[in-house]
């Protein structure tokens, strides 16, 4: 199958490829055998079906590196901070998923929720209910998504209706990865889900490390996200040197570890996810929205972390990883500018030693800080993502050799002038983000089968 229409590619955190007219070939499989310029190709490739999709654009689809299914339907409950938002709103909405009907239908809107908005790739956060994360890989199955899918793992300090006992849960979650693990030529994936540190118990934690290494399954968890959680887990874990040393001690760092939140890092920290080779997934809007900080996004990019992108719904407001790219570049201006007003009024402010005033400078770090743009946001949102995941050779871009997971957009639908001359993508490329808006998506690929279509 050929496809004709204005592409564009993340190459670089720093570079797009345009091709304005451009044409891909797909074959049965949904591989990418040709990509270039039309009248390049047209002339060897010309005699198949072709959808001309001009003068639409194709990109790669969007990588969502944290989101919680049952959570869907509880976004934008507002007004808390994490741990007691988790206990108002967040754990209730789960335990609703013991109904597996429930589940199962909740399930449905939530895949198609994901590709209505571009996105062909999620990691994902079921319930702690095996039947409901089975139900939820059925339909990820179904949708034709790609979909890194696991149980939640809790057997502390939690909810009774949501606590399990620790040989339960491994036993569960390892039943689930037997079966799920690779299935639809790898298009499913199993990840070990221990919530976070202060719902799992030692030997839990240790477990899901031991089963992700057996299986070569993926691992996902929530670090350092909020300061209450944090002087939690240093009252549970009198014994590790900080947050990232639990999981470390339990052998959960690894390249196939994903850690939601990540704000409040010190260098120790940081070195031992560098060199672990673990992602941290980068949430603005769910730090936002929690209260919870901005993460200094710049400076992990800076000492070569490996970080992703993830909406976190429900405490991320939407499905949306175009709204979510933008809220990286708004939440890393904001950051940017703060820092530079504080240290505007520092100048300004008497009373101060030398010696504190030079200590106050260099907390607030304003070397590296100038802020992150949408083009740098969109490589974060597709090959970004994608190379956390160990799966850039097979998604993340459109290149030949890859997967065709991409999406069709309608750049008109976000641009409020009408026949506007032909101009840089990185200016179409900001509106989509900045702009988003649900119509933009026409239609939504994996793997060359449309999964999603705009009526
Ligand atoms: N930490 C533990 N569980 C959660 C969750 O569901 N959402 C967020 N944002 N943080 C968490
Ligand atoms: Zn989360």
């Amino acid at each position: 199958m050929l496809y004709r229409a204005h592409l564009l590619n993340p190459c670089s955190p720093t570079r797009l490829e345009e091709i304005p007219d451009a044409l891909m070939e797909v074959n049965a499989a949904g591989c990418i055998t040709a990509v270039g310029a039309f009248e390049e190709l047209a002339p060897r490739l010309g005699n198949q079906p072709m959808e001309d999709l001009r003068p639409l654009w194709i990109l790669p689809g969007m990588v969502d590196l944290h989101v919680h299914l049952p959570q869907h339907e509880a976004v934008a409950m507002d007004g808390l901070e994490l741990l007691p938002w988790l206990e108002t709103f967040i754990f209730p909405a789960e335990a609703r998923f013991a109904d597996t009907s429930v589940a199962r239908a909740s399930a449905a809107r939530f895949f198609q929720g994901l590709l209505y908005r571009g996105t062909t790739t999620a990691s994902i956060y079921a319930t702690v209910h095996a039947e409901a994360t089975d139900a939820a890989f059925h339909e990820a199955d179904r949708c034709g998504i790609r979909a890194i899918l696991g149980k939640v793992m809790m057997d502390q300090h939690s909810p009774a209706a949501l606590q399990e006992s620790t040989a339960e849960s491994l036993a569960q979650s390892e039943a689930l990865c037997q079966t799920w693990h690779g299935r639809s030529q790898g298009r499913l994936q199993y990840a070990f889900t221990p919530r976070f540190a202060p719902t799992c118990s030692s030997e839990l934690m240790r477990g899901a490390g031991l089963m992700a290494e057996k299986y070569g399954a993926y691992i996902q968890t929530h670090l350092s996200e909020n300061l209450a959680e944090l002087a939690w887990v240093k009252a549970l874990f009198p014994e590790a040197a900080n947050y990232t040393d639990v999981y470390q001690r339990m052998h959960m760092l690894g390249p196939r570890t994903l850690l939601a939140h990540g704000i409040h890092l010190d260098a120790g920290e940081r070195q031992v996810i560098r060199e672990s080779g673990a992602t941290i997934v980068h949430c603005p809007r769910s730090n936002a929205f929690l209260q919870s900080g901005i993460m200094p996004l710049r400076r992990y990019l800076g000492e070569g972390l490996s970080v992703g992108l993830g909406t976190d719904v429900g405490a991320g407001p939407s499905l949306s990883m175009w709204a979510e790219a933008a809220a990286v570049c708004t939440t890393s201006k904001l950051r940017w500018a703060e820092r530079q007003n504080l240290a505007h009024h520092l100048r300004a402010m008497g009373g101060l030693e030398a010696s504190q005033r030079a200590e106050i400078m260099a907390q607030l770090d304003l070397n590296p800080l100038t802020p992150v743009d949408p083009v740098q946001a969109f490589h974060l949102a597709t090959l970004g993502g994608a190379r956390a995941l160990g799966l850039d050779s097979r998604i993340g871009s459109l290149e030949v050799g890859k997967d065709a997971d991409f999406v069709v957009v309608d750049p008109r639908m976000v641009d409020p002038a009408v026949d506007r001359p032909a101009e840089p993508p990185e200016r179409v490329l900001s509106r989509m983000l900045y702009r988003e808006h649900p119509g933009m998506v026409r239609a939504t690929y994996v793997r060359g089968a449309r999964c999603f279509a705009a009526t």
